[in-house]
């Protein structure tokens, strides 16, 4: 079977970028993606591409070449479902914030109204393709909603999960380490493997039972995330024996056997996957009565935790044990560089323990609107929005940020802020200058010439 339509449900981090390029891979096959966000989808098809709602490098060029021509975005999701011969969804699977798992299961509210959807939407036979993270068995509940629903269609379901990360998802998007492919019926999976093999190397292409793929995407987060909070673990002891985090992970890295990536030391992991799939994880495996298996994965979270609040009361600490009045300039907010996406960012905790301190605070990112860092800090519920809109503001040029700082905090590692000029940034601020480096990338030894008192994670 060769696909001609594809429809895609979700018009995020995700489903944008991929399906983006799917329809630039594939001319021949007409790409749909739909969202129930009207202004979500108004920014996808805005003709001004600096408009659109992702921020990713690369991205507005592949809109800009596919759109209009088989890349389509709408929010006629009915329309789009009928048509199609594959549909997608790559809706939101965040953590549950009520009832049974509160706080660990992924809700999968979102997931079951597309199912829903999908079955009274639908007249002629669909694959059904599981984009977005899904607790592993979540094929099952998708086919008995889809299996009963008599109208006579027949539906296929793979699963398909996305390894993208944000702020390289058009890189990574093209040039993939691995597609994987889980499911039961072969045409089905031969006609996703088509699809990508329009660009992707065969070998590269890996297919699976659909447990295996729907667990391999947790545990893949898992083990990233993982190895985040070991170096993080590690620069704990680094500060206090004189090691430096960024030579033991070199020296570390350099065994084949460990590898070089994902070893930076920082301020802590964010972001929509990691905090969230692990957690799903772990109920996951409580769920089965694997309470050691639970217990085990949990701590990359606690870690993970620790290491953010340790970078808030060093910043207290360092400042003789008070921040209260004092102006603290955030670097970033982003929870990597070269996104807008804040969600779970370190920068969002560390802002919160320094408010409670009664520090007030001025942020500034290249990519982050004043708007998403107020809602960031309001979702937190720790004070009520005037309070956060009276302590905290938010600008647009760094200097301005420097402006009588007591303190600076870097909390994203945007490249631009590695070109600043210093010097100035110093004669505007309080002296002592403080500078604390949550992501290692400023220079020390530079800093510590301008007369800065620098602090990095882990040295
Ligand atoms: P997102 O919140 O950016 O986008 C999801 C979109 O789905 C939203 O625009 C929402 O309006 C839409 N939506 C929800 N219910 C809908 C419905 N019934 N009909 C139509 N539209 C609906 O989320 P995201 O970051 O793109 O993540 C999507 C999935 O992909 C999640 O399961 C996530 O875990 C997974 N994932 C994310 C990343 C990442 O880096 N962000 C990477 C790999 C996998
Ligand atoms: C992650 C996975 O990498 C990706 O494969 C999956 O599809 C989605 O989740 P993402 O969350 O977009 O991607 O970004 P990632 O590059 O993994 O970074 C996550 C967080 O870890 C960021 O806050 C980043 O700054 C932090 N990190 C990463 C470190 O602190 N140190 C590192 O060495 C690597």
């Amino acid at each position: 079977m060769k696909v001609k339509k594809i429809c895609c449900i979700g018009a995020g981090y995700v489903g944008g970028p991929t399906m983006s390029v799917i329809a630039q891979k594939c001319p021949d096959i007409t790409v749909t993606i739909v969202d129930i966000n009207e202004q979500r989808i108004a920014a996808w098809n805005d003709s001004d591409l600096s408009k659109l709602p992702v921020y990713e490098p690369g991205l507005a060029g592949v809109v800009a070449e596919a759109r209009g021509r088989n890349l389509f975005f709408s929010t006629d999701v009915d329309t789009a479902i009928a048509d199609a011969d594959m549909v997608f969804i790559s809706v939101n699977t965040p953590t549950k914030t009520y009832g049974k798992g509160k706080g660990m299961a992924a809700d999968l509210k979102f997931i079951e109204l597309c199912a829903r959807q999908i079955a009274a939407a639908s007249k002629s036979d669909k694959i059904i393709v599981e984009k977005s993270t899904l607790p592993v068995r979540t094929a099952e509940a998708l086919k008995s909603i889809l299996h009963n629903t008599g109208s006579g269609v027949n539906f296929h379901i793979l699963s398909n999960p996305e390894f993208l990360a944000e702020g390289t998802a058009i890189e990574d998007l093209h040039d993939p380490d691995r597609v994987l492919i889980g499911g039961e019926n072969a045409e089905a999976v031969q006609a996703l493997v088509d699809v990508y093999a329009s660009w992707v190397p065969r070998e590269r292409i890996l297919t699976t039972n659909l447990w295996s793929s729907e667990l391999s995407k947790l545990t893949a987060n898992a083990f990233l995330a993982q190895r985040v909070s070991s170096i993080n673990a590690i620069s704990e002891l680094c500060e206090r024996t004189g090691a430096n985090v960024d030579e033991v992970a070199r020296a570390i890295g350099t065994d084949s056997r460990i590898g070089s990536k994902f070893l930076k030391a920082s301020v802590g992991f964010g972001g929509s996957c990691f905090q969230k799939d692990i957690l799903n994880l772990v109920y996951i495996a409580r769920s089965y009565g694997l309470q050691e298996v639970a217990h085990y994965w949990e701590q990359v979270i606690t870690m993970n935790d620790h290491q953010k609040h340790r970078f808030a009361d060093n910043i207290v600490q360092t400042m003789y044990n008070t921040v209260s009045g004092k102006k603290i300039s955030f670097l970033g907010w982003a929870f990597k560089k070269d996104t807008n996406d804040t969600r779970e960012s370190a920068a969002i905790y560390v802002a919160d323990a320094l408010l409670s301190e009664e520090a007030s605070i001025v942020v500034y990112d290249p990519k982050v609107t004043a708007e998403q860092v107020y809602a960031d800090l309001d979702y937190l519920g720790t004070r009520t929005p005037a309070e956060n809109r009276r302590l905290v503001s938010v600008v647009g040029d760094p200097y301005d940020a420097a402006e009588r700082a007591h303190a600076i905090a870097v909390l994203t590692e945007w490249d631009e802020f590695k070109t600043y000029d210093w010097h100035r940034i110093k004669d505007h601020m309080m002296k002592p200058a403080f500078v604390f480096d949550g992501r290692k990338l400023l220079s020390g030894s530079k800093l510590d010439e301008l007369g800065f008192q620098y602090y990095a994670i882990g040295e």
